[in-house]
């Protein structure tokens, strides 16, 4: 089964995109033929800076293999590296009813929070589509508010099947992570780089020592029993925590006399002690560049071995060839 998914290169990684993202992605690729993509151009559609996108686009590639992706079992690349998906993107194009793009939700909260529309993120459907079809995918795994983007996808290669022949493209079911909790951020809003909410994945000790202490808590006073539902130091405790070290938690917050200062510490030990490896294997990479840009040169070869033989074979089904 050829599993694959992009991420996009467009800020500093965080805990939920680690557990919301990062963790299923390792898992899977040991299910399936993994094709893990760095989402570089549609990054530029919220992105203008040259200089912060080279620098995420490096950081990212860093954090997929700090994070335990293997790219021997896995095609780790960056998605302009394989440009002629844009040629793909425009074949799609050529089937998809201007009222499908104005439908989409993520288009359209966009438009709604002031951001001015260009027509990048308009047609990022069908290019989200085109890096999933250039490569046959079977399985994508993505969050639920990517959903909507998977239904265009399997619409565009059904239309393109209907007109032009059936087989011509893979039609891929999506794989919605339901289940995978959403991760608080520090203000019990879901985690996300857009609420300034977040705990980064990578970061000195004080920094994320500091950003833990930023946990929203109430102003129950230290002598007396604290809340454990609804608690947002209780939710991030549970990421890392084992069974024994989450339970002393709950029972001390039942007996009154700990203050939140103490119980953001233990999240904040228990945070460096869960990240210690990542944190390791990312240091090595940071002073290994060459190995890093090594594996994403390899493995743009290894999607463009097989997005040349989608693309032939589209070419020739729509008549460009
Ligand atoms: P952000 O909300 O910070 O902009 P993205 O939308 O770039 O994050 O998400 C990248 C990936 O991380 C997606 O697969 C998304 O589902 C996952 N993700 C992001 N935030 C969370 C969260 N708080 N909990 C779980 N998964 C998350
Ligand atoms: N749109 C996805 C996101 O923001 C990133 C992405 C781009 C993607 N192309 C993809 C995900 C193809 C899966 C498959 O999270």
């Amino acid at each position: 089964m050829r599993i694959l998914t992009g991420i996009q290169p467009s800020g500093k990684l965080h805990i939920g995109n680690y557990f919301g993202a990062m963790l299923p992605a390792v898992q899977l690729q040991d299910k399936g033929e993994a094709f893990y993509f760095i989402a570089d151009y549609h990054a530029m559609t919220s992105m203008s800076d040259a200089d912060t996108l080279r620098s995420n686009i490096q950081d990212l590639a860093i954090d997929l293999l700090a994070c335990g992706l293997d790219p021997a079992k896995a095609t780790i690349f960056r998605q302009s590296d394989v440009p002629e998906v844009n040629e793909l993107a425009w074949i799609l194009s050529t089937v998809c009813p201007m009222g499908l793009l104005e439908r989409a939700h993520s288009y359209k909260d966009k438009v709604a929070k002031g951001l001015s529309p260009n027509h990048a993120l308009f047609a990022y459907p069908t290019l989200m589509a085109a890096d999933i079809l250039l490569y046959d995918a079977e399985l994508v795994p993505v969050g639920k508010d990517q959903k909507q983007h998977l239904e265009m996808t399997r619409d565009l290669a059904g239309k393109i099947n209907d007109r032009f022949g059936e087989g011509t493209l893979t039609i891929p079911e999506a794989e919605i992570a339901d289940h995978t909790a959403v991760v608080p951020g520090l203000d019990g809003q879901k985690m996300s780089k857009s609420y300034n909410n977040t705990i980064p994945l990578a970061g000195g000790k004080k920094a994320i020592r500091k950003s833990i202490m930023r946990i929203v808590t109430d102003s129950t006073p230290v002598e007396d029993p604290k809340a454990t539902d609804g608690s947002t130091v209780i939710a991030l405790y549970k990421l890392f925590a084992d069974d024994e070290a989450m339970q002393q938690m709950i029972t001390d917050h039942q007996a009154g006399g700990f203050g939140y200062g103490d119980f953001k510490q233990r999240v904040f030990d228990a945070y460096w002690e869960y990240f210690s490896q990542v944190r390791e294997k990312r240091e090595s990479l940071e002073h290994n560049l060459d190995y890093v840009n090594e594996v994403i040169a390899q493995g743009a070869q290894k999607a463009r071995a097989e997005s040349s033989k989608v693309l032939d074979r589209v070419r020739k089904a729509v008549g460009l060839r």
